[in-house]
């Protein structure tokens, strides 16, 4: 028998709602998305950004024409991390946020439905495993994973 879509492995992914999403409300909803479609959040927090952990998190980046507006758009502000857990959480996190410019984003996908800006597109996720595992111990010892 043929397997479609891979193996049935849970995996984790990290997650932070960007100053736009906190600022406009938008938190319940995204975060309802997530779990509507049986994503589990083993870890959440809302923080004010620092500087230093947004170079961090964005530090692939660095050097890019983007860079510097992207880490001091978060900088300073509210934010929500966390990391979710499901089958396939880091490519199905990703189609749910849609494409990385809102402009070009799905209808039905969240950066589709709220957003227009590409720097503060509303939500952030980690692309891989390797992401995954760099990106959440910024935020999260091991102990603060509830699973
Ligand atoms: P995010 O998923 O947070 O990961 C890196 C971010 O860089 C991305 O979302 C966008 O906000 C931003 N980004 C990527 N490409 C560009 C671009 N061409 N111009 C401006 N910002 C970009």
């Amino acid at each position: 028998m043929q397997t479609v879509g891979g193996p049935v492995v849970s995996e984790r992914t990290f997650v932070m709602l960007k100053p736009s999403a906190v600022e406009r409300g938008l938190m319940g909803e995204i975060i309802s998305r997530f779990e509507r479609k049986g994503l589990k959040v083993v870890a959440m927090k809302l923080i004010r950004m620092r500087r230093e952990d947004a170079e961090r998190l964005y530090a692939v980046h660095r050097g890019k024409h983007f860079y510097e507006q992207l880490v001091s758009t978060i900088a300073g502000r509210r934010v929500v991390v966390m990391v979710l857990e499901g089958r396939s959480a880091i490519s199905v996190v990703r189609k749910m946020l849609g494409a990385t410019d809102p402009v070009n984003a799905e209808p039905g996908t969240i950066r589709g439905d709220f957003g227009l800006d590409i720097t503060d597109n509303l939500v952030h996720a980690s692309d891989s495993a390797e992401s995954y595992e760099y990106e959440h111990r910024i935020f999260f010892s091991e102990s603060d994973l509830v699973a």
